[in-house]
């Protein structure tokens, strides 16, 4: 079978080499504004449309399109013959034009997220068949001359309702084998491929997914899809297509196992699809989803990155910070496919935050390139990046906070300090094929500025850089500047770095700044310095933080291993083979996978911040093997939990980096262990360069004392006749929770002053977890107040239902009365009388 890839014939040269010529400085650069994509589609549509298998053989030179001013997906893998694909339903499709439009103008082909799966089609019963909704993406796709891959054909979910694990063997064999070929032929012009069996491998790599499929037929029913889908469609290229196998890994080698034996078989298969659903604190590096990629390859498959999207809510950090993160796996996944030929494209699983499957299969998130509002996401421009063979950000460094860096994909974000305009420059890139030129310039002041208000928080610091050119003076004294305005305050110009920049050649202008503490308006970078009519040409911005202080006292092993310990039986040492300095750590003697390198970070955090750690990593003993940094955290009363930070492929030759972040969970905290484990027994751990620091506070301490009633119910007392205890009869967290008996009127409860602990004015976020003696009842939270010299009012806060077996929560917000108080009761009550009401995990924050 053909391993070449679906679009095989290659881009015009000029667009691919790099561009280091300057056009002289007084030519204007004029470019025909067209469509060039319609253009670039047109031309790989018919490509398509005109050849089967092995199409990209004897395609015809292809007329040279004019370079666009800014690349789409699309546009930028098109570059190099490959595709920008998205995932699409049929729902927004039909209902929001936008949606559409981006679609068509934005991505080369087409995936449908649902339609052409089998349950779709089959949604009634086994005589009814429903084209309707996979044939209307069709003709979408056919009006924006955008090709359409299917997607499914065998797969264990989204399966129809007569198909289950009773059905019979018979039975299952007839229900595919109609559905392969019924299913195939409908489509059969209108696919150029097919996910032909999707997810057959287990997640722990250990055999067949059990489906139906593999327990009736075992191994044979992913030759028989194949065969079939074959035999029915000559042209369509056939895929296997599985997730959690885009680095290495036991899935992986099965899956790649299962690939060797499928050609082995000469079942007819074209290629592997990558799903590349990921979580950003687990993304395979570079190195490694290329050497990935690369095996595959060397199968003779073609391959792709089937179903991207990059999960960011658990990274911990500032928006800004996690989408940054993002933007550098976008990138990082293009610039994979580029670097293995056989990758003949990426497919996103979806393109905005609006609509992704992620937010309810997994936990609200934004995975995708736009965001809710279908505006660019820093992800755009590093998928674009990517594409375009973009350096990836240096792995050293805090992630680049600017979404579009280098003008690949245009000009957003950016416009001119002053007068002047701001144009891309198609003649002169410091990396990529664009960068910007600001021209008409009336003074030294004025020049090309990007906007980083939303990036950027007081009294935190940051380093800033950026490449530039000049056309119109063969050299003049230039500045990076950040504009920085506070409300009721003149602005303030800060200098980061200055230096003599030419027309002959790119210089690189860094420096840091800090933003003052106050209520910011704006925050600008923008380069200035040469006089008025010289162009300034820019290229590459970056704005990183500047990470705190590292919470590791001895983080680099100079002067031996004070501060650390084997994890389990571990030994420790030091070695000279060292990622930096002199020395580094060593960790031998290791008898299981959890034995490790550790260190106590206790004192050094702090309930609910959450904190980024980073070291680096390498292995001896065996040739690569997975090391991971975890968390290991005591809170009062529970058991350690373990909570994996990052983990990175090490191998015995170079070190790796190992990064990620940790949320420390709301409890009281006992015991904060960091430390690097995973290699198989008797391989040693070699570490340096460890570094751990905050990146969010978090929430601000409960003002409450004795909020878990651990021990007594001090601080606390009877609202109204009743009896309250400490009690192990339940709870909610720890051991005990307080518990109100003998109670004769609905009003009465549980109470704790708040006077004297609340800032007048101030919100507070109230959080409560409450039970009832026995059946259900309404519980409130009340705030019994009074201002001096004021009458008392009773505030309720919130209010739910309660039960004698779960625990609810109860959550609301109190507003201190914005005056001196003299009475504060915050107390529970609201069940009838005669019933006991418990209380646990009281905690109240001040909200910011
Ligand atoms: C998902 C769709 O995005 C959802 O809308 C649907 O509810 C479930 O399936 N792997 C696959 C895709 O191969 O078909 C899945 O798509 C996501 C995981």
């Amino acid at each position: 079978m053909s391993s070449i890839s679906f679009f095989a014939c290659s881009a015009p040269e000029s667009s691919a080499e790099p561009v280091t010529e300057l056009g002289s400085t007084t030519q204007a650069l004029k470019h025909e504004r067209q469509s060039p994509l319609a253009a670039l589609l047109k031309l790989l549509h018919r490509k398509h449309h005109g050849h089967g298998h092995g199409h990209g053989h004897d395609c015809e030179e292809p007329e040279p399109e004019p370079e666009p001013e800014a690349f789409t997906p699309a546009l930028a893998a098109a570059r190099s013959g490959r595709r920008a694909g998205v995932a699409v339903a049929n729902g927004p499709l039909a209902a929001e034009p936008i949606y559409a439009e981006l679609v068509a103008a934005q991505f080369s082909d087409i995936t449908p997220e649902n339609e052409m799966k089998w349950g779709p089609l089959q949604p009634v019963d086994a005589r009814h068949w429903e084209f309707d909704p996979a044939d209307a993406i069709v003709d979408f796709a056919d009006d924006n001359e955008m090709a359409v891959k299917g997607h499914t054909l065998i797969w264990h979910n989204q399966l129809p309702s007569f198909i289950d694990d009773s059905t019979s063997r018979k039975d299952l064999a007839r229900y595919a084998e109609r559905h392969i070929e019924r299913t195939v032929e409908h489509f059969e012009r209108d696919v150029f491929a097919w996910d032909v069996v999707n997810e057959a491998i287990a997640d722990d790599g250990s055999g067949l997914r059990p489906t139906p499929f593999a327990q009736a037929f075992g191994e044979e029913y992913i030759d028989r899809a194949f065969r079939l889908a074959h035999k029915r469609d000559r042209r369509a290229e056939l895929y296997y297509n599985d997730y959690g196998i885009e680095g290495f890994g036991p899935k992986s080698d099965a899956v790649y196992a299962l690939m060797q034996r499928l050609i082995e078989r000469r079942v007819p298969i074209d290629g592997i699809g990558f799903q590349g659903h990921f979580d950003a604190r687990f993304t395979p590096s570079y190195d490694e989803l290329v050497a990935n990629f690369q095996r595959f390859a060397d199968l003779g498959l073609s391959l792709n990155v089937s179903e991207l999207d990059v999960r960011v809510a658990r990274l911990g950090g500032s928006r800004a910070y996690r989408l940054a993160v993002q933007k550098q796996i976008y990138q990082r996944v293009a610039a994979a496919c580029l670097a293995v030929e056989a990758c003949d494209g990426v497919t996103t699983w979806g393109f905005t935050d609006a609509h992704s499957w992620i937010d309810s299969t997994f936990e609200p998130d934004d995975p995708l390139l736009f965001d809710d509002s279908y505006q660019k996401k820093p992800a755009y421009f590093g998928y674009v990046d990517g594409f375009m063979g973009v350096p990836l950000d240096d792995a050293s460094l805090e992630p680049n906070l600017i979404g579009n860096s280098t003008f690949e994909a245009g000009l957003d974000g950016w416009s001119v300090m002053g007068s002047g305009t701001i144009a891309s420059e198609l003649a002169a890139a410091h990396t990529g094929a664009r960068s910007a030129r600001a021209s008409g310039r009336t003074a030294n002041w004025q020049g090309p500025r990007h906007d980083v208000t939303a990036l950027v928080s007081p009294l935190r610091s940051y380093d800033g850089s950026v490449w530039v050119r000049l056309a119109g003076a063969a050299s003049a004294n230039t500045s990076l500047t950040a504009h920085i305005s506070c409300a009721g305050q003149d602005p303030i110009f800060q200098p980061l770095a200055s230096t003599a920049a030419n027309d002959a050649g790119w210089v690189q202008l860094s420096g840091s700044f800090e933003v003052p503490s106050c209520e910011l308006t704006s925050v600008a970078l923008y380069v200035e310095g040469p006089d008025a009519g010289v162009d300034i040409l820019v290229d590459d911005l970056a704005l990183r933080e500047v990470p705190p202080p590292n919470l590791v006292a001895n983080p680099g092993f100079e002067s031996g291993t004070g501060g650390w310990f084997g994890f389990g039986p571990t030994v420790l040492g030091t070695t000279t083979d060292a990622a930096s300095g002199e020395r580094a750590v060593i960790g031998t003697g290791r008898t299981a996978t959890w034995n490790g390198i550790a260190t106590d970070l206790t004192s050094r955090v702090v309930a609910t911040a959450t904190y980024r750690a980073e070291a680096r990593v390498k292995i001896a003993g065996a040739a690569s093997d997975r090391v991971g940094l975890t968390a290991a955290v005591g809170c009062a009363g529970e058991a350690t939990r373990f909570l994996p930070i990052g983990s990175a492929m090490a191998s015995n030759g170079a070190y790796v980096t190992v990064s990620g972040s940790v949320q420390v969970p709301n409890c009281s905290v006992t015991s904060f262990i960091l430390y690097a484990e995973g290699p198989a027994a008797g391989v040693d751990i070699l570490m340096d360069d460890v570094a751990f620091w905050q990146i969010d506070a978090g929430l601000p301490p409960s003002i409450l004392a004795n909020g878990n009633f651990e021990t007594n119910t001090d601080w606390w007392f009877g609202f109204g006749p009743v009896t309250i205890e400490s009690t192990t009869a339940r709870a909610h967290g720890g051991a005990r929770s307080a518990r109100v008996t003998n109670r004769t009127d609905t009003w009465q409860g549980l109470a704790t002053s708040l006077v004297g602990r609340l800032t007048p004015g101030k919100s507070y976020s109230v959080s409560a977890w409450a039970q009832v003696g026995t059946g259900s009842s309404n519980v409130n939270l009340t705030f019994q107040n009074a201002c001096e010299g004021g009458s008392t009012n009773f505030t309720w806060i919130t209010g739910a239902t309660a039960n004698d077996s779960t625990w609810t929560q109860l959550q609301g917000t109190l507003v201190a009365p914005n005056c001196n108080l003299t009475t504060g009761n915050f107390y529970i009550e609201g069940a009838p009388a005669g019933v006991d009401i418990y209380l646990d995990d009281v905690e109240i924050r001040e909200l910011p």
